[in-house]
Formats: structure tokens, C-alpha cells, sequence
């Protein structure tokens, strides 16, 4: 009687094993099927957010000149700075560009930091009125190490 209940029990601690091994292999490869998606990398990370090559600041580029700092604080959080980029106006659009936002998209107060932006973007992103842009000056030229 003694004899038969031991061997109930081990049997029934024999299937307990089998089925708790089960369940960890199929755990496993559920993790193997779909680690290997979930792993897409969706961008190449700029180490370096405030990298600058070449004269431009590559994690948005922007033209690297006084008042970037700036527009990259105040201009770049709600859209990409192609947009800014892309549109070439006066000073007195950009004021009425700026008013725009401020009035309906929930821009804030620039306050001093409204003339730097604005200068900012007519003197490096000029209209492009004028049949083609000024010659450049005052250029520091250097060797491209190509290695
Ligand atoms: C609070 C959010 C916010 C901030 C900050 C912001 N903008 Fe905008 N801006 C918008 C929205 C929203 C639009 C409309 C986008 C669209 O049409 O897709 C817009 C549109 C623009 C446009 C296109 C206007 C047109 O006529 O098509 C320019 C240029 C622009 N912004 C420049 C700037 C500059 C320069 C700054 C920094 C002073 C700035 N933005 C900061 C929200 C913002």
C-alpha cells in the first residue's frame, strides 16, 4: 500500500517535470521568433547632438552662425527644420510668421530671442530675390583629410 502511493507520487512528480519543461521550451523559442523583429534599428543615432561639420549642425542641418543655438531651442521642437530651411523671407515675414505661431500654434514669447532668430534667418537663409547670392567672403579654407 505504502509501496503503491510512492509510486503515484512519482509519477505524478515525473509529469509535473515533463510539463514544466515544456512550457519553458515553448517560452524560449516564442522569445527566439520574435527577438529577431523586434531588433530593427529605425535610425542612425547622432552620437553627438551638437555635432557641427563642415559649417553645418548635422542633427538638424542648420547653418552653423550666430543665433543657432536659438533656433534650435526655440524652432525645432514642434517641426523638422526643413521647414524652416525651405522658406526664404524678409524680416518682416518672419516677424508675421513668428505672430502666426504665436496666435494659433501655441508658440511662446521669444522675447530678445525673437531678434537673433529672425536675424538669424535672413542673413543665412536670405530670399532668393536677387538673381543669385552674394560672392562668399571671408572664408577659412581647409584641407579635406580624405583618409
Ligand atoms: C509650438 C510649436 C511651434 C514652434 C515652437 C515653432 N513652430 Fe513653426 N510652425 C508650427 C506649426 C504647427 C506650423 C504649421 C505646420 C504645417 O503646416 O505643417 C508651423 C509652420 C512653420 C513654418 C511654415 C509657415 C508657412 O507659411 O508654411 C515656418 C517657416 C516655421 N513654422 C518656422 C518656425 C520658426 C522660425 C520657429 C522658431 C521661432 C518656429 N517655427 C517654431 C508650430 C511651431
Amino acid at each position: 500500500m505504502k509501496k503503491q502511493l510512492t509510486i503515484y507520487l512519482s509519477i505524478a512528480g515525473l509529469l509535473l517535470l515533463l510539463i514544466g519543461a515544456i512550457f519553458f521550451f515553448l517560452n524560449e523559442s516564442e522569445i527566439k521568433s520574435t527577438g529577431g523583429t523586434h531588433l530593427v534599428e529605425v535610425e542612425p543615432k547622432v552620437e553627438n547632438p551638437d555635432l557641427i561639420v563642415e559649417g553645418v549642425h548635422v542633427r538638424t542641418g542648420l547653418v552653423d552662425a550666430v543665433g543657432l543655438q536659438e533656433v534650435i531651442t526655440n524652432c525645432t521642437t514642434c517641426h523638422s527644420s526643413k521647414l524652416i530651411i525651405q522658406n526664404r523671407m524678409g524680416k518682416e515675414q518672419w516677424n508675421a510668421t513668428i505672430r502666426w505661431m504665436q496666435e494659433t500654434q501655441g508658440l511662446w514669447d521669444l522675447g530678445e530671442n525673437q531678434k537673433i532668430i529672425v536675424d538669424y534667418l535672413t542673413t543665412n537663409y536670405p530670399t532668393f530675390k536677387k538673381g543669385r547670392r552674394a560672392a562668399l567672403t571671408d572664408i577659412e579654407w581647409y584641407p579635406l583629410d580624405t583618409k
